[in-house]
């Protein structure tokens, strides 16, 4: 197909002004019908039966198309949309494109874990160029749920458990996805999901009901996306999950009182997947009529694949019940950004440009960058690691090792196929002399499958025999036996972590703990690497194998990335964005807490369980080095400040090991009384600083109303407290450099 004619156009940021008289003159012609079909998203791919694409985009009946990866047909569907139907709107065409298109990134759990917002603005900007190259616009991310609970598999796909480090990544990725503005070329739309509550379901259960206090949703959940939509995020997602009683999706308080009203969102909210249809099956709405009437009125705009908007809609505005206004208003932010993306001077895609922009080196260093970033030296007895490279024989153990689809993690683009570097390809490539065996031993999988495995693409496979399984693990500790050092590489498979993968139990899968017990047994140096998308409660390997190294799931170059620090060319960095629990029982598990009238350490209380001391097993911001740091010098520039004024905190931190590295210093805060209790530690800044042997650096922090205020819910209001606050800077959430700090009237 020749599209050029039709894409050409310089990419000119339109006025408010302009877009708004370009978007009244559509709807100026537009019927009923075709604005419904601007709230309406539907399936590229037939996952679910319905009418053909073609024939419904031929009558104006789609805005957005999803689940479709395939550029000949974008343009196919596109041309129907611009020259056959009656108003000739263009589609935007959605997919998940989370960590990655082509060229694969770490997830987004260990993008966090760089500290280094920098590190997921260039990889989602990478992502979206090849997103876009494909003929993609608007990818479902970036996802902006906290989550405190490792039971819940979709705490792979967000930041982790903080607020103040969400929110740092949360506009990275916005910026990263958007670029400039929303015509950016080789930008995507971005959509900030899943507005809200959604991480803390129940159990850990994915889609369980999420019950939140305000001031916790306010104080915790909600700044990430509020800093999406300061960022200028294009589009939210709604949730599915109930949220205190009321489905996201349906849920006014969120989509209209906070996003719009209060935070000034002007884009459009899409729903989650058939989540306007599922409020009947939720026990909310009545039947789809009612849904679709609950959704529009709480702001949902576009209705994603459920068919409900388009069913009743048109029935709901004829009978009274909805006003034209009502459509009108939530038509008019979808055709604004189509306007703005430059969809109607570009509406198609150079088919020829995919192969060109995924093959660029500069995508695949990017990937290995950010997984060298991501990673976090856990434990380093002895100084085990970096290993010499003149290890001539080494054996690398696993059902990780040699796994594609581990590497690279959960959430890949519909039809991808696996492309890493694994781990035991970046050793051998790192050791070419050297004589590198690998062995998976018994293979790990799920008890109860998964949605994913229906997929078409997805591959079958039977399970293990237990007499396969015996032999596979005899095979694996025979290698380990016959090499002078063993590289365990254990974890999680893909489909492990991510949605439709909540667990109960924390611990290593199948046999792996039994094989690392065993392997250790043998009395050779052992690295464990684990590949993961949650953190796992990996207790005895805590204290007995001496090198751990927490990969995550990280993406097309991780074997490489692996490789380059198990052998000391990059020294490790990262620092762990959420508490590593001692068991699935220790979920929910977060720093942030509050104090109770007998804390840990106090006269009454060791820890308030019986069986398991409270504290983490690693805890929030950890992370070690090559190297070694030393944080001093805590500088608060006033004693007092008034209530309203800001005051800056300087500490100096110095390299004082052998080799450069890098140190994220981080700043907690606590807020020794007031009018609600706070949490005994809150991080309100954070640097990752690179220094070389010797050298020192001053980092400054600055704290005024943002980070000393925040939702009381004795007032119920915005409040900042005349009150005294502890301050602590250091390496991680247990940081000791001590200052106080008084706020007074
Ligand atoms: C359901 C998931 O919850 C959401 O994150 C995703 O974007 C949609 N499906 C579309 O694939």
């Amino acid at each position: 197909m020749d599209n050029e004619g039709k894409n050409s156009g310089a990419n000119v940021v339109p006025s408010e002004a302009e877009v708004a008289e370009r978007v009244e003159n559509l709807m100026g012609r537009m019927s009923l019908a075709e604005k419904i079909g601007q709230l309406t998203q539907i399936a590229g791919t037939p996952l679910f039966p319905g009418p053909e694409p073609e024939d419904v985009i031929r009558k104006g009946g789609a805005g957005s198309v999803l689940w479709l990866n395939d550029t000949k047909k974008f343009n196919a569907l596109q041309k129907i949309a611009v020259e056959e139907s009656p108003s000739k709107i263009p589609l935007l065409f959605a997919l998940d494109v989370i960590h990655g298109y082509r060229t694969v990134f770490p997830v987004p759990l260990a993008m966090a874990s760089s500290w280094d917002p920098s590190v997921a603005e260039r990889a989602q900007a990478v992502a979206a160029k090849e997103a876009r190259a494909a003929g993609l616009h608007w990818t479902f991310s970036p996802m902006l749920d906290i989550a405190r609970d490792a039971r819940w598999g979709r705490i792979v796909e967000g930041a982790g458990e903080d607020p103040c480090l969400g929110a740092a990544m949360a506009a990275a990725q916005v910026r990263g996805f958007q670029g400039e503005s929303l015509g950016a070329p080789d930008r995507v739309l971005a959509c900030a999901k899943h507005f809200a509550g959604y991480g803390a379901a129940d159990g850990g259960r994915d889609y369980d009901p999420v019950y939140l206090p305000e001031g916790r949703l306010r104080n915790v959940y909600f700044p990430p996306f509020e800093a999406a939509v300061k960022a200028g995020v294009g589009t939210f997602m709604s949730a599915y999950m109930d949220l205190n009683d009321v489905p996201a999706s349906g849920n006014r308080f969120l989509l209209r009182d906070v996003l719009r009203d209060e935070w000034g969102f002007q884009g459009f909210v899409v729903s989650d997947a058939l989540a306007i249809g599922n409020l009947v099956i939720q026990g909310f709405a009545r039947d789809g009529r009612d849904a679709a009437f609950r959704s529009l009125s709480a702001g949902v705009n576009m209705d994603m694949a459920s068919d409900t908007y388009p069913q009743h809609l048109a029935g709901l505005v004829e009978d009274g019940t909805l006003q034209m206004s009502d459509i009108d208003a939530a038509v008019r932010p979808i055709l604004a950004i189509k306007v703005r993306m430059g969809l109607f001077e570009r509406p198609y895609t150079d088919e020829s440009r995919l192969a060109q922009v995924v093959a660029r080196p500069e995508h695949r260093q990017e990937a290995r960058l950010a997984a060298q970033r991501s990673m976090v030296l856990l434990r380093n007895e002895g100084r085990l690691l970096p290993l010499h490279k003149d290890l001539k024989n080494v054996a690398v153990i696993g059902p990780l090792a040699d796994s594609m689809e581990a590497t690279e993690g959960s959430w890949m683009v519909f039809g991808h196929t696996p492309a890493a570097i694994t781990v035991v390809e970046g050793i051998r490539a790192r050791l070419p002399g050297a004589r590198v065996e690998y062995a998976p031993g018994p293979e790990i999988r799920r008890e109860i499958g998964s949605f994913f495995d229906d997929m078409p693409w997805a591959v079958k496979k039977d399970p293990q025999t237990a007499e396969q399984a015996e032999a596979a693990f005899q095979t694996a500790v025979a290698t380990a036996r016959s090499a002078d050092l063993v590289v365990l590489v254990l974890g999680e498979n893909a489909d492990m972590a991510g949605e439709f993968a909540s667990c109960t139990s924390l611990d290593l899968s199948g046999r792996q703990e039994e094989l690392l017990e065993v392997v250790l047994a043998l009395g050779k140096p052992v690295v464990l690497v684990l590949l993961n998308g949650r953190p796992l409660s990996i207790g005895w390997a805590a204290e007995n194998v001496p090198a751990i190294l927490e990969a995550w799931e990280p993406g097309s170059e991780g074997g490489h990335a692996v490789a380059d620090i198990l052998f000391g060319d990059v020294n490790p960095g990262g620092k762990l964005p959420v508490s590593f629990p001692r068991s699935g029982g220790h979920a929910p598990l977060y720093y942030a807490r509050n104090l109770t009238h007998s804390p840990e350490g106090g006269r009454m209380y060791r820890s308030r369980y019986w069986d398991c001391p409270t504290t983490p097993l690693y805890p929030f911001g950890f992370g070690l080095s090559y190297t070694t740091f030393a944080i001093t010098n805590l500088q608060v520039a006033a004693l007092q400040i008034k209530v309203g004024s800001s005051v800056a905190v300087t500490a100096d931190v110095t390299n004082t090991g052998p080799v450069l590295g890098d140190e994220v210093v981080q700043l907690y805060i606590h807020q020794k009384a007031g009018s609600d209790s706070r949490p005994l530690r809150e991080l309100k800044g954070f640097e990752r600083l690179t220094l070389k042997p010797g050298e020192t650096k001053t980092v400054t922090f600055n704290l005024g109303p943002a980070e000393l205020g925040y939702w009381s819910t004795n007032l119920g209001k915005w409040v900042q407290d005349a009150e005294a606050f502890d301050i602590w800077v250091g390496a991680d959430s247990l940081a000791t450099l001590h200052a106080d700090l008084e706020v007074i009237r």
